[in-house]
């Protein structure tokens, strides 16, 4: 028996608006060429949520409405009456939605509080998809990260690939070489697009405060570019591909390399691009270092599997695929017991919201058709 899988949208950002958007363009394909109905169930922004009880779930109609509130920048807990539905916190939604048969959750939201509904709804037997990074880089010992990570193998309720290489297929080739029997060696690859564009202008001869203006006035770095300089948006990667290779690490276990000196990491963001040529010299030092000996400066996530993760400034040889990369695109090197002497390697846009949204929306058909069996 097949039944309809509802789904719960937890953030309705960038990312969450343009899965929605696409899975409501699939929604009737997917009915057709593999047996999944969909039914839209359930809405959450940082202000609360709507669910609907009733057999379809939210029409057409009224999706757009939401959407057409939230565009005008009122947000789902507000917008609610006005499209007569109710206005609820989080967790009710969450509550009405669950109660209503097979469920995903769909995590595109920021930040850690949006864990605990995946969480509930996985111990509940339903599935979650993540684009949201931050839930699965909680400490080990964390009840919403053991229930979550305790699910994430390829049987498991919890899908996560777009958090690490945005639609890139890093976690499911992982999986794929875990499941098949290999061994994982190492990781090691440019996991920030920014850092990236960075190393690549400083590669060719800009100093490094320049090549974070331009980095900052092209749109790749956050509004404050000390959340991409500090390195912690690649070290939470790098946990989440050493935690998918099964070692038990926490976020405080890995050695991280900040670019922000530490003079800077309480100054506004004015402040901060006003003092950041007091770092130039120190990377042109280490660039021309790198530069005579046939490498390149490249911003590395090193996973050594069962021993350490690193994350810093590494000089890498400019033949390989990572010391030639020349912009804002990840590389991702994977080495096991069969792809040892050529390594595997994706690589391509680690960012952007129709591939990260493309990646968010295969998780979701691949839990729909395991859930709706069940
Ligand atoms: N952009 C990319 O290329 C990319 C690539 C890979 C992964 N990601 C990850 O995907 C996630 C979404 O990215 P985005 O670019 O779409 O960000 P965004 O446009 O800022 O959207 C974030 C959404 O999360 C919602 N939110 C924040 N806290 C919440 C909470 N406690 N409960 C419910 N909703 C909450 C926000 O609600 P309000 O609208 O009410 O504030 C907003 O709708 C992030 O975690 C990001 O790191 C992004």
């Amino acid at each position: 028996m097949t039944r309809a899988v509802s789904l719960i949208h937890v953030g309705l950002g960038l990312i969450g608006g343009t899965a929605l958007g696409i899975l409501r363009e699939q929604q009737a394909r997917w009915a057709r060429d593999f047996g999944v109905t969909l039914t839209f169930r359930s809405f959450i922004d940082s202000s609360g949520g709507v669910a609907c009880d009733e057999e379809g779930g939210y029409s057409s109609t009224t999706i757009d409405r939401l959407i057409a509130a939230r565009a005008s920048g009122v947000k789902v807990f507000q917008a609610a009456p006005e499209i007569g539905l109710t206005p609820r916190t989080a967790g009710e939604a969450l509550d009405v939605a669950l109660s209503q048969g097979p469920a995903i959750v769909i995590d595109c939201a920021a930040g850690t509080r949006t864990g605990a509904l995946a969480a509930k709804a996985v111990e509940r037997g339903a599935g979650a998809v993540f684009s949201n990074k931050a839930p699965l880089s909680l400490p080990a010992n964390d009840s919403v990260a053991a229930t979550l990570w305790s699910q994430a193998g390829a049987r498991g309720l919890m899908r996560y690939e777009t958090t690490c290489g945005a639609g890139l297929p890093v976690i499911s080739t992982l999986r794929a070489l875990l499941d098949s029997g290999d061994r994982v060696i190492s990781i090691s690859g440019a996991l920030s697009g920014t850092l990236g564009a960075i190393f690549a202008d400083v590669a060719a001869g800009s100093a490094f405060s320049e090549a974070v203006r331009s980095a900052k006035e092209r749109g790749y770095t956050e509004p404050d570019p000390r959340d991409d300089l500090s390195g912690l948006d690649v070290a939470r990667k790098a946990l989440i591909l050493a935690r998918t290779i099964a070692m038990s690490i926490d976020l405080d276990d890995i050695q991280v390399e900040s670019l922000v000196p530490s003079e800077l990491a309480a100054a506004s963001v004015e402040d901060f691009m006003a003092g950041i040529p007091m770092a130039d010299a120190e990377i042109a030092k280490r660039s021309s270092e790198a530069v005579s000996s046939g490498m390149t400066l490249k911003y590395v996530a090193s996973i050594q599997s069962g021993e350490s993760v690193t994350v810093g400034i590494r000089p890498v040889a400019t033949g390989t695929v990572l010391g030639s990369l020349q912009g804002p695109e990840n590389v991702i090197t994977i080495r096991t017991e069969r792809y040892d002497a050529y390594p595997l390697t994706v690589a391509g846009p680690g960012a952007g919201a129709a591939v990260t949204a493309a990646g968010v929306v295969a998780d979701v058909l691949s839990l729909a058709t395991m859930l709706k069996e069940h």
